[in-house]
């Protein structure tokens, strides 16, 4: 007896699962939504046949938005601080909701209800969340504009305030530099400013092409990607002359021969390296041209 009516009560349980509203689910468009736009919860179903008697909308507990296609107005909008939704766009199957700002991530509801068999209920939840950006790209700076190899290269980058708080890598030549520091500072409206800090040694395999790179990119899941740059040029002789003014008229003649000039003396000048076997040719500009002249004569 016992028996046979738990075979009952499945069979009941398998016929009802067949004809009854199932697979209820809540596709969100974004996920991921930055402050102030817009986003669309589309609630779908699989009635079964029966006749829809209700969907409501809920984030967390509250209910916001009601479709009752027996009632006229079939819609209604609980006013719910934060939420709009968008009247013109929203039906039985979705809602449109603009200008959402941080308070609102959470999750949302769409909860279906089938007029038969005995109103069966279900219901889907996603987390919707809601960014702010940084306002402004990265800031990047480093403690010096040249480097010498076997210096420290020191360089921080920050970027402006966001939620959560944006990923910063910085970057020397395409490589991902380890960061030395992270830190992350609270501002106002508990936005997050991101700073990371680097050091790194310098040495002469860091500039390629002459040219050494230091990039620091700030992103936010897809949704951001911004970078700032810094470029440092060849390290040049050590110490640098001081400016000397040559007078203008006699320079141009003087100039053509200096590359011969250059070949044949250089060699000859012991204990200074003018950075040609390290780093390859490097191209002086003309006042640095002048003033390698004068401090070889
Ligand atoms: C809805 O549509 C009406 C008429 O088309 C329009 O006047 C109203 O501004 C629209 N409302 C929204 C929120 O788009
Ligand atoms: C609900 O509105 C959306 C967009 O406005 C539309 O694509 C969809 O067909 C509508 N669905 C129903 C059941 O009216
Ligand atoms: C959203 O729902 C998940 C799963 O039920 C829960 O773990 C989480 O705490 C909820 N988040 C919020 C903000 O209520
Ligand atoms: C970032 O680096 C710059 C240049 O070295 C320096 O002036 C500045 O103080 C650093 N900022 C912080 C917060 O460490
Ligand atoms: C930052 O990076 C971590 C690790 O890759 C990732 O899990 C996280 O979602 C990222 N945060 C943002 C805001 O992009």
């Amino acid at each position: 007896m016992q028996e046979m009516f738990t075979v009952f009560i499945q069979l009941l349980f398998i016929f009802q699962g067949v004809t009854s509203l199932r697979d209820v689910k809540l596709l969100v468009e974004p996920t991921t939504v930055v402050r102030g736009g817009t986003a669309a919860l589309i609630c779908s179903r699989d009635m079964q046949g029966a006749p829809l008697y209700s969907v409501k909308w809920y984030r967390g507990n509250h209910e916001f938005y009601r479709f009752t296609p027996m009632e006229t107005p079939s819609t209604r909008v609980f006013g719910l601080p934060g939420i709009y939704v968008d009247m013109n766009r929203s039906n039985g199957s979705q809602v449109l909701l603009r200008r959402m700002d941080l308070g609102l991530a959470g999750n949302f509801s769409c909860e279906v209800t089938a007029e038969s068999p005995s109103f069966a209920t279900q219901i889907a939840t996603k987390f919707i969340d809601v960014i702010a950006l940084p306002t402004s790209i990265p800031v990047l700076s480093a403690d010096k504009d040249r480097y010498q190899p076997g210096e420290i290269l020191r360089a921080n980058c920050t970027s402006p305030p966001a939620r959560p708080s944006a990923n910063l890598t910085i970057f020397v030549n395409e490589e991902p530099v380890r960061a030395s520091e992270t830190s992350l500072h609270p501002s106002e409206s508990g936005l997050l400013t991101t700073k990371v800090n680097i050091d790194i040694k310098v040495t002469p395999a860091l500039f390629p092409g002459g040219r050494l790179r230091v990039a620091c990119y700030a992103t936010m899941y897809n949704v951001y990607n911004k970078s700032a740059k810094l470029d440092f040029l060849t390290p040049e002789t050590d110490p640098r002359p001081e400016r000397i003014t040559l007078n203008g008229g006699a320079s141009r003649t003087f100039l053509s021969w200096l590359p011969l000039f250059l070949l044949f003396f250089l060699p000859l000048v012991s204990g200074q390296d003018f950075g040609f076997e390290e780093f390859g040719y490097y191209s002086y500009d003309d006042e640095s041209e002048k003033n390698l002249i004068l401090s070889l004569v």
